[in-house]
C-alpha cells in the first residue's frame, strides 16, 4: 500500500457547520420503537432483523463537521455511510436524533427551507453523475444555478468559471457522451461547486473510476479544497482515499461510528481491534508525524542538527536523520518541542513505543477534544485501565484536534494531467 498523505498543520478548532447528535435511521416496520427501546438497541444487527424485521442503518451517531474541514466517513459497504450522508439534508428522513446546520434544526425545516438547504447550502456529488445527456457541459454546470433562478448570462458566466476551475476549459460545448468517465465526474463536481454551497457532500464519487483517474480526482478535490477552504463531507470505503483526503475520519461499522479522529489518530491509536485490523497495512511512517514520534529534549542533545516541523512525517524524519547521522530537532516558531532519533523513529514504524518518561507524549485526543462522539474512545495515556495494546497506542497517540481550515495545510500541489478526470453528480439541485 502506498500513500501520499498531505502534510497537516497543527490542530485548531473551528465552528461546526453540521452538528449531529444521537442520530438513528432504522428501515423497516415501526422503526421509531428501535432507538427508544434499550432491549432492541442492544441486539446485533442480525438479531434485530430477525426479532423486528428492521435494519438499523445508522445507530446513535454523533459528530460535528467543522467549518473548512474535509470530514471523511469511511466504512465497508453496507456500514451506513450513504444513509448517514443522506440524512444530513433529509434526502432520507432520520428516525431519531438531532441534526443542525449552522445551529439551525434541520429536522424542523419545512419543505421550502429544505429545498433551500439542498439547493444552496449543501450540494451533493454522487458516484453516478446524473448529468443531463442532451445538455452541453456548460449547461450541465449551469443547471443548479438555473434551478436557483439565476439569470441566463450570469449563470453561463459562472458556469464557465467553474468549468475552467475543474480543468475542462475548451470542452464547454461537448455533451456528456463525448466525455470520459473522469471528465464527467469533473462536470458533476463543477456543477456542485457552481452553486457555491457552504458544504459539499460526496458519496463515493470516485469509486467507479479507474485508479489513475481516481487519483487525479482526489488531487483535484485536494486542490479545490486548499484553494477555496470549502467544507466537505466525503464518503468512501477506501482507506487510502480517506487518509489522503480527510482532516478527520469517522470510521463506521454496522451503522455505528467506531472511531472518529485524524488520520494520525486512527492509524496511531486504533480504538479497537476492528480499527486496528482495518489500518494494519497502512505505512505508519507516512501518516504519523514528528509530533507523535518525538521525545523530550535532554541536556545531552546538541543544539544543532537537522530541524523538522512537528507536522513532518516520520518518513521525512527518517530521511533527515539518516542524512545527518544525528537526531533531528522538532521546531515550532523557533522553539524546540522535542527530538526525534533513530530509536523513536524505528519504534513508530514498528508500532512499538520506546521507554519514555510518563507524560512526555501528548495524550490522544479522542476523549478530550474530538467534538464527535465515538462508541469506543481511544485509550488515553496514563489511564491505568488501558490494556497493553491500548497503552501502546496511547503512547503513540497523536496530538489532539484537527488542522485549521483554509490555510491549514500545505498540501503538495499535485495538479492533474490536463486530459484527466471528471466529475460527479448531484441529485439535489
Ligand atoms: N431503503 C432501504 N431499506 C432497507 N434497508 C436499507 C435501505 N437503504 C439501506 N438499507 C440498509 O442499510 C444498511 C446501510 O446501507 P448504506 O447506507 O447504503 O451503506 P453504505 O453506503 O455504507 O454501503 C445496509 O444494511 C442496507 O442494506
Ligand atoms: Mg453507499
Amino acid at each position: 500500500m502506498t500513500l501520499t498523505v498531505p502534510t497537516r498543520k497543527p490542530p485548531t478548532t473551528a465552528e461546526p457547520v453540521f452538528s449531529v447528535s444521537g442520530l438513528w435511521k432504522v428501515f423497516g416496520p415501526k422503526p421509531e420503537r428501535v432507538p427508544a427501546d434499550p432491549e432492541l438497541t442492544a441486539l446485533t444487527p442480525a438479531e434485530l432483523r430477525s426479532r423486528t424485521g428492521c435494519t438499523a442503518a445508522v445507530r446513535d451517531v454523533s459528530f460535528d463537521v467543522r467549518k473548512g474541514e474535509v470530514f471523511v466517513v469511511m466504512g465497508l459497504s453496507g456500514s451506513g455511510k450513504s444513509t448517514l450522508v443522506r440524512c444530513l439534508t433529509r434526502l432520507i428522513e432520520p428516525t431519531a436524533g438531532t441534526i443542525a446546520i449552522d445551529g439551525e434544526d434541520v429536522r424542523a425545516m419545512d419543505r421550502a427551507r429544505l429545498r433551500e438547504l439542498r439547493r444552496h447550502r449543501a450540494a451533493m456529488v454522487f458516484q453516478h453523475f446524473g448529468l443531463l445527456p442532451h445538455r452541453t457541459v456548460l449547461d450541465n454546470v449551469a443547471y443548479g444555478l438555473e434551478i436557483q433562478g439565476v439569470g441566463r448570462s450570469e449563470r453561463r458566466e459562472r458556469a464557465a468559471e467553474f468549468v475552467a476551475k475543474v480543468g475542462l476549459a475548451g470542452m464547454e460545448k461537448r455533451r456528456p457522451g463525448q466525455l470520459s468517465g473522469g471528465q464527467r465526474q469533473r462536470v458533476g463536481l463543477a456543477r456542485a461547486l457552481a452553486v457555491d454551497p457552504e458544504v459539499l457532500l460526496f458519496d463515493e464519487p470516485f469509486s467507479a473510476l479507474d485508479p489513475l483517474i481516481r487519483r487525479d480526482m482526489q488531487d483535484e478535490v485536494t486542490r479545490l479544497h486548499r484553494e477555496e477552504g470549502r467544507t466537505m463531507v466525503f464518503i468512501t470505503h477506501d482507506l487510502s482515499e480517506a487518509l489522503k483526503l480527510g482532516d478527520r475520519i469517522a470510521l463506521m461499522r454496522d451503522g455505528r461510528v467506531v472511531q472518529l479522529g485524524t488520520p494520525e489518530e486512527i492509524v496511531g491509536a486504533p480504538a479497537d481491534d476492528y480499527v486496528r485490523e482495518f489500518v494494519r497495512d497502512v505505512p505508519r511512517e507516512q501518516v504519523l508525524t514528528c509530533r507523535t514520534a518525538m521525545r523530550p529534549v535532554s541536556p545531552e542533545d546538541a543544539a544543532h542538527g537537522p530541524a523538522l516541523r512537528p507536522e513532518a512525517t516520520v518518513a521525512e524524519a527518517i530521511e533527515a536523520v539518516a542524512r545527518a547521522g544525528a537526531p533531528a530537532r522538532v521546531m515550532d516558531a523557533g522553539r524546540c518541542l522535542g527530538v526525534v532519533d533513530h530509536d523513536r523513529l524505528l519504534g513508530v514504524v514498528a508500532g512499538v513505543t520506546p521507554e519514555a518518561p510518563a507524560g512526555t507524549i501528548t495524550a490522544p485526543a479522542s476523549a478530550g477534544t474530538a467534538t464527535a462522539v465515538s462508541d469506543a474512545p481511544a485509550p488515553v495515556a496514563g489511564d491505568a485501565s488501558a490494556s497493553a495494546a491500548g497503552a501502546r497506542a496511547a503512547g503513540n497517540a497523536p496530538a489532539p484536534g484537527n488542522p485549521a481550515p483554509g490555510e491549514r495545510r500545505d498540501r503538495r500541489d499535485r495538479r492533474p494531467a490536463p486530459e484527466a478526470p471528471a466529475s460527479s453528480t448531484r441529485e439535489a439541485v
